[in-house]
Formats: C-alpha cells, sequence, structure tokens
C-alpha cells in the first residue's frame, strides 16, 4: 500500500510538472528547427541576423545544418526526415523545389501572412511568382543571387596593369600574362555543382535564347546547336588557366585563392562577395565585381526562399512571424549585405547598398528581358533533370576523350527522356 501511494504520488507530480513546464515553455517561447545549407562565415553571420531578429519575437531559430555547397544533399535529408515523420519546421526550398513540394501538399501555406503583408506590391514580380503555385503562397523569399558573377583581385590586376576582361577572348588575352607571373588566372573547383556553375555562364554567354531554350523550355533541338557545343569546349579548355591539378575544394578555399592573390578572378553566385566581405575585404578597393565574361546583359538568377512545414501545427504562428520577419525592409537590408545578393522588395533601401549590389538589383528589377533562371540553382526545371546535367557537365570536364558530339547527345537525351512537370 505504502508502496503504491508513492508509486502515485510520482505520477501526480510529474503529471503537474508536466503541464506547468509545458506551458510556461510555451508562454515563454517557442522554437523552429530550420534546414538549411549555409555554413561557410558569411553564411553563418547571415543566419545568425535572422535568429536574432527573430529571438526578439520570442521565436528560437535551431539550425539543422547540412553542410555542403550549394544544398547539395539537402533535398535527401529533408526527404529521409520526412518519411521518418521527423520533419523540421522550416527548410530552405528554392526555386522550382518550392513548387514540386507544395504540389505534394506538404508546405504550409503563407496566403494570410503575404496579404496582410501586401507581398504583391512589396515584391519584385519574379519574385512574387516564384514562391506560388496555384494561386497560393508557399515561401519566404531572402535575396536573389546574382550568378553570373565574376570577381577580381583589384590589387592584383592595378599592379599588373591588367583590365577586367568582358569577353573570354579578353579573358584569354590576359590569362597567359597572370600565369607567367605565377597567379592562377581563374579560382576553380572541380566540385560538380562549381563546374556545372561555371558552364551555365558560358551558356548564358552563348545567348540567352539558347540558354532558355535548353533548360528552361528544355527544347530538344537546342541541345545539338552548335553554340552548346562551343561553351562545352570553351569549359573545358579554361582548364588551362585553373590551378593545377584543380582540386574538388570547397568554394570558400577559392575564394581565399583569391583573396590571397593566389588567384586573380573567380567566376561564381555573388555569395563570394558575402564571403570576401566576411574575411575584411573592401568592394572597389581590394576586390571588384563585374558579370561573367560575355553575360553583361543577363542577370542569371536564384531566389534563397524559406518554406514552412505543414506537418506542426502547433509551430504555425512561429512559422508565420518568420516568414512576415523575412519580408520587412530592414532584415532586407542587413541580412542581403551580409549575404552578397539583394533584397527581394521593389523598392528596397538602396543607401546601404555598395556598387556590387546596386548593379545587380538594377538590371534584376529591369524586367524580365535581363532575368534567366539557374539551371544549377534551381530556377529553371526540376531536380532530377538538373542533377542528370550537372553530372553529364562535369564528366565532361574531366575526361578529354568525350567527344563533344557525344556529350551534347547525352544532355539531349536527358532533357528528352524526363517529362517535364512545369
Ligand atoms: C544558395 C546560396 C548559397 C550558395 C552556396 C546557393 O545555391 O542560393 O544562398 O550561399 O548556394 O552554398
Amino acid at each position: 500500500m505504502k508502496h503504491i501511494d508513492h508509486h502515485i504520488l510520482r505520477k501526480a507530480l510529474a503529471a503537474v510538472c508536466l503541464a506547468a513546464c509545458a506551458g510556461g515553455v510555451a508562454a515563454r517561447e517557442q522554437s523552429l528547427q530550420v534546414l538549411h545549407w549555409w555554413k561557410s562565415a558569411s553564411e553563418r553571420q547571415a543566419v545568425g541576423m535572422i535568429a536574432r531578429r527573430l529571438g526578439e519575437h520570442d521565436v528560437r531559430w535551431r539550425d539543422a545544418l547540412v553542410p555542403s555547397g550549394s544544398g547539395v544533399g539537402a533535398g535527401i535529408v529533408l526527404r529521409s526526415r520526412m518519411l521518418a515523420k521527423d520533419a523540421p519546421e522550416v527548410a530552405q526550398l528554392n526555386g522550382i523545389v518550392v513548387r514540386d513540394w507544395a504540389r505534394l501538399g506538404l508546405l504550409l501555406e503563407l496566403d494570410a501572412v503575404a496579404a496582410a503583408g501586401k507581398w504583391d506590391k512589396l515584391l519584385l514580380p519574379t519574385v512574387a511568382a516564384t514562391i506560388k503555385h496555384d494561386g497560393h503562397v508557399y515561401a519566404a523569399p531572402l535575396g536573389i543571387h546574382r550568378i553570373n558573377s565574376m570577381f577580381y583581385n583589384r590589387q592584383l590586376m592595378l599592379r599588373l596593369g591588367l583590365a577586367v576582361p568582358a569577353t573570354w577572348a579578353e579573358f584569354e588575352r590576359i590569362a597567359p600574362r597572370l600565369q607567367r607571373a605565377g597567379i592562377v588566372p581563374l579560382a576553380q573547383s572541380s566540385e560538380p555543382w562549381q563546374v556545372a556553375t561555371l558552364f551555365e555562364t558560358m551558356v548564358l554567354a552563348e545567348g540567352a535564347d539558347l540558354y532558355r531554350s535548353l533548360f528552361h523550355r528544355r527544347d530538344a533541338a537546342a541541345y545539338a546547336d552548335p553554340r552548346l557545343g562551343a561553351a562545352l569546349l570553351r569549359l573545358r579548355s579554361a582548364k588551362r588557366w585553373m590551378g593545377s591539378p584543380i582540386r574538388e575544394s570547397n568554394w570558400v578555399d577559392s575564394v581565399r585563392e583569391l583573396a590571397e592573390g593566389r588567384a586573380a578572378m573567380m567566376v561564381m553566385g555573388d555569395w563570394v562577395k558575402g564571403e570576401l566581405l566576411a574575411r575584411g575585404l573592401a568592394v572597389d578597393e581590394d576586390f571588384g565585381c563585374a558579370a561573367a565574361p560575355g553575360t553583361g546583359r543577363y542577370h542569371l538568377y536564384n531566389v534563397d526562399t524559406l518554406s514552412m512545414l505543414g506537418a506542426h501545427a502547433e509551430a504555425r504562428a512561429a512559422q508565420e512571424k518568420l516568414a512576415a520577419l523575412a519580408l520587412s525592409p530592414s532584415l532586407q537590408a542587413d541580412y542581403n549585405m551580409i549575404k552578397g545578393s539583394v533584397p527581394v522588395l521593389a523598392n528596397p533601401a538602396r543607401a546601404k547598398m555598395d556598387a556590387c549590389a546596386r548593379a545587380s538589383w538594377q538590371l534584376f528589377s529591369s524586367g524580365t528581358a535581363a532575368q534567366v533562371p539557374s539551371l544549377v540553382h534551381r530556377m529553371a526545371t526540376d531536380e532530377i533533370v538538373r542533377d542528370a546535367i550537372v553530372a553529364e557537365v562535369h564528366r565532361f570536364f574531366l575526361n578529354d576523350s568525350v567527344p563533344v558530339e557525344d556529350a551534347q547527345r547525352r544532355l539531349g537525351t536527358i532533357a528528352r527522356t524526363y517529362i517535364k512537370t512545369q
């Protein structure tokens, strides 16, 4: 009897404590687990800033980091967590991926937040379209990156008296001089997504019409176009201007080479700018930015967005707070300055923008004629096709014995084989 009393008492106390503690915690603080791939110094700073501001609204940001450049593997992690009924409350999903998850009914619809915040008026039209599926809003946009960016070590170029190349022909003219001075002309890793990022800018240099029919419309005939062959061969021949051997390194390692003056230029999305700033370098002083050769008229873009997973009724209020916060003008200005991207707003605060950001935002906001959605960064086509194209381009880059006609044929087969879902 004594034993039973003791047992009941313990259970009762536990129940009281559970109710009190849970109530207390819920009243004090909610938390959101966010799955993302931002791991570099500048990416961490940008995340830290959002987390701090979210904290001011009594919501704690809990990191679920999948450390991989450009989110390689993040989709797999998210899918397996969904299957294991262990979904995070928030995930970084970009571009077409938002639509694909929304179609499966897995995302929280953010229509009420968007209506309250007048997102339709606030956002640049292309961004507003990116976050919608079937007329409903499924993501909160953070910033627009320009993929066809080229960063250069300004002091190095000045010292050698070299002009920043606007075309690949100009690049070829100055590259031997850099090499003779013991400097790697182009900082580049052989990691598949990084090779494919360079490649897509080279395709764009052959024509925006070609780019759109290859990757956006997936027009099979375009894969036989000689300009695609030219871009493939240019990619392969650019190897002689990269470090030797070309290592499969993280993109941050290439930024370091550029910052330390071991390499002169780097073609990559403008998250590189965020990283150069985080290293203490100054725009227009230590480094400069330009369009990737031959692409000055275009803005090859991706948009970073956060989507809310729908399986967490209790987290809804906190999820909506995060979505609303993403669009606040001051977060937009501060976050994007750290991250290297530009605000998604139609009328952002321009005072804080540096020359690179101003150029990027102005070109993007000039309208759809200048905007080209990035294949590699998930804006042009679904992930299966993207992954297959990236793998094929990587194979062609590494293996000099693959004939260019072969690569074109194989890329054409990929484009034809998979059913278009947009
Ligand atoms: C994302 C950026 C990120 C970069 C490198 C891109 O796909 O849009 O936010 O900084 O990958 O990981």
